[in-house]
C-alpha cells in the first residue's frame, strides 16, 4: 500500500472514530456509533499492516500477536459480567499504559530511530519518549490499583500517608531533575539510568495516587485513567510518528477528561480534590467496603402484594434503578411491570443518576437492553423536581444515589453529592436484600423515613412477585 493510500485510510478512520463518539452519546444511535468504530478500527489496522512502514517479514509477527491478543480479548469479553465491566476497562487501560512504556524504551534503544535528526529534533524526540513513558507508567500502575479496588481485591478505604502531598511534590521535582539529566545524556546507556529512575517514580506515583482515593470517588478515577490512557496512546503516536495514533489518543484523552468533569459535577466533587486523593474522609466516617454499617433506626417492611397495591392506586410512578438491579438482572421484569402499568394509564418514568451502578451509563445500557422506551428514561436533573407530585417512587437496588444524608449531613462522606430526592414522593419503596450499605459504605436515613417502605429480597424475585400480584 502506498504512503498516500495509507494516509487517506487514516483520515477515513479518524472521521469514523469521531462519528463513532457522536453515535455513542445516545442509546438510540449507539449501535450505529459502535459500527462506525468497528469499521474505522478495521481500516486503521489494515492500513497499518499493509502500509509502507511494515515489512513483509513483520507481518507474520503482527498476525500471531493479533490472534493471541484477539483471542484473550474475545474470551474476556464473553465471560465478563456486566457488573465487572469497570474492572475490565481498568485492566485494559493498564495495557495501554504498559504499551506506551514499552514503545518508549524500544524507541530509545532503537539505533535507527534518532539517526539523521538535528539536535533540536533529537531533543523533541527524547522529550516525547520521556513524557510517553511517564504518562504510560502512571496509567499502568494506577489502572492496576483501580482494578484491584473495583474488584474488591484491595479495600476501598483511601490510603492516606502522612505528608502525602509533599511526597508527590518531591516525586515531581525528581522527575523534572532526571528529565534534565536524560536530555543531557551523552549516550543511550547514560540516558537509561534517569529513564529507569523516572519510570520507577512514575509507577509509585500511579499506585499512591489511586490508593489515596476513596471508594466513592472511584468512578471519576476510572474515567480519568481512561483519559490518561488516551494521552499515553497519543504520546506513543508521537514516538512512532503515527498521525492516526496521535488523533485517536487525543480523542480518547479529551473525551475521558470531559467525562471525568461531568462525573465530578454529578458528584459535587472538585476534580483537583479527587486527584489529590483522600476525599470522603474529611471529618466524617471514612468510605468503607459495603455492609459494615449498623442500621440506625426502625424500618417498615412491605410485601410484594402490598407494593402491587400501592402501584395500582398510583397515577405517577418514578423508578430509580441502581447497582442492585444490575446484580439481580431485573431489567426485563422491570420492563414488563412498566409496560403493564402504562397500559393501565399510569405515568411511569425512570430517574437515572449519573453514577448509578458501577460505570457511566450502566443503567441506560440495561434498560435499553430490556427495551424500555428511551423517552421515559430521564436524567436526574430532568425529573428531580417532580418527586413531590409522585405517588410512588420505587428504588430498585439503589442506595447511595438516593441517600438524603448527602444533602442533610455535612459530615457524611457523600455530603454534597446530588441525589434523587425519592423521599419527597408520597410513598417511597426501597427494594434490596438487607440493611447493608451501598458502595460508599454509609448508612441511608431514607430507610427510616415515615413515608418509606422496604421490600426485602432479591430485586428480580421480588419484582416477579409484584408482577404476579399486579396481574391477579
Ligand atoms: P449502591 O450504593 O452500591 O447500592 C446498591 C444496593 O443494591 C446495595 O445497597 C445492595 O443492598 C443492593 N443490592 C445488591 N444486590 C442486590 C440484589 N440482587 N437485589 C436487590 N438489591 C441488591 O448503588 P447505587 O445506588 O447505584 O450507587 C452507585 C454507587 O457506586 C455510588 O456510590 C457511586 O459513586 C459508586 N460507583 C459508581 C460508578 C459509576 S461510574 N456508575 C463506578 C464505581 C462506583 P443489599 O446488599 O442489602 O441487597
Amino acid at each position: 500500500m502506498s504512503e498516500s493510500l495509507a494516509t487517506v485510510s487514516y483520515i477515513g478512520a479518524t472521521i469514523l472514530f469521531i462519528l463513532s463518539l457522536g453515535g455513542l452519546s445516545h442509546p438510540a444511535t449507539s449501535l450505529r456509533g459502535n459500527l462506525y468504530g468497528i469499521i474505522g478500527m478495521t481500516i486503521a489496522v489494515l492500513a497499518t499492516i499493509f502500509g509502507p512502514r511494515v515489512t513483509m517479514a513483520g507481518i507474520p509477527w503482527i498476525i500471531v500477536s493479533m490472534v493471541v491478543g484477539g483471542s484473550i480479548g474475545l474470551y474476556a469479553a464473553r465471560v465478563v459480567k456486566m457488573t465487572q465491566m469497570p474492572e475490565l476497562v481498568a485492566l485494559m487501560h493498564s495495557l495501554v499504559g504498559l504499551a506506551a512504556c514499552l514503545v518508549g524504551f524500544a524507541n530509545y534503544i532503537d539505533p535507527v530511530a534518532a539517526v539523521n535528526l538535528s539536535s533540536a529534533e533529537k531533543a523533541i524526540h527524547e522529550i516525547e519518549i520521556y513524557l510517553g513513558i511517564l504518562i504510560g507508567a502512571i496509567t499502568f500502575s494506577g489502572s492496576i490499583i483501580a482494578f484491584g479496588k473495583l474488584s474488591g481485591k484491595i479495600g476501598g478505604k483511601p490510603l492516606l500517608l502522612p505528608a502525602r502531598h509533599w511526597m508527590n511534590l518531591a516525586g515531581l521535582l525528581i522527575i523534572i531533575y532526571f528529565g534534565r539529566e536524560f536530555l543531557h545524556a551523552e549516550s543511550v546507556s547514560a540516558g537509561m539510568t534517569p529513564l529507569i529512575v523516572m519510570t520507577v517514580i512514575a509507577l509509585l506515583f500511579g499506585i499512591h495516587m489511586v490508593m489515596a482515593i476513596g471508594g466513592a470517588d472511584m468512578p471519576v478515577v476510572v474515567s480519568m485513567l481512561n483519559s490518561y490512557s488516551g494521552w499515553a496512546a497519543a504520546a506513543t503516536g508521537f514516538m512512532l510518528n503515527n498521525d492516526l495514533l496521535i488523533v485517536t489518543g487525543a480523542l480518547v484523552g479529551s473525551s475521558g477528561a470531559i467525562l471525568s468533569y461531568i462525573m465530578c459535577r454529578a458528584m459535587a466533587r472538585n476534580f483537583i480534590s479527587v486527584i489529590a486523593g483522600g476525599f470522603g474522609t474529611g471529618g466524617g466516617t471514612p468510605a468503607a467496603a459495603s455492609g459494615d454499617v449498623q442500621p440506625a433506626g426502625e424500618v417498615v417492611a412491605v410485601s410484594a402484594a402490598e407494593t402491587a397495591e400501592l402501584l395500582r392506586e398510583a397515577k405517577n410512578v418514578i423508578i430509580v434503578p441502581g447497582y442492585g438491579m444490575a446484580v439481580a438482572q431485573a431489567q426485563h421484569t422491570v420492563n414488563e411491570i412498566t409496560q403493564y402499568l402504562r397500559e393501565q394509564g399510569i405515568n411511569v418514568r425512570f430517574g437515572i443518576h449519573p453514577v448509578a451502578g458501577r460505570m457511566p451509563g450502566h443503567m441506560n445500557v440495561l434498560l435499553a437492553e430490556a427495551r424500555v422506551p428511551y423517552d421515559i428514561v430521564l436524567e436526574m436533573d430532568e425529573l428531580n423536581q417532580d418527586f413531590p407530585n409522585t405517588d410512588v417512587a420505587i428504588v430498585i437496588g439503589a442506595n447511595d444515589i438516593v441517600n438524603p444524608a448527602a444533602q442533610d449531613d455535612p459530615t457524611s462522606p457523600i455530603a454534597g453529592m446530588p441525589v434523587l430526592e425519592v423521599w419527597k414522593a408520597k410513598t417511597s419503596i426501597v427494594m434490596k436484600r438487607s440493611m447493608a450499605s451501598g458502595y460508599a459504605g454509609v448508612d441511608n436515613p431514607l430507610f427510616y423515613k415515615e413515608n418509606n417502605r422496604m421490600l426485602f429480597g432479591d430485586a428480580k424475585k421480588m419484582l416477579e412477585e409484584v408482577f404476579v400480584a399486579l396481574k391477579s
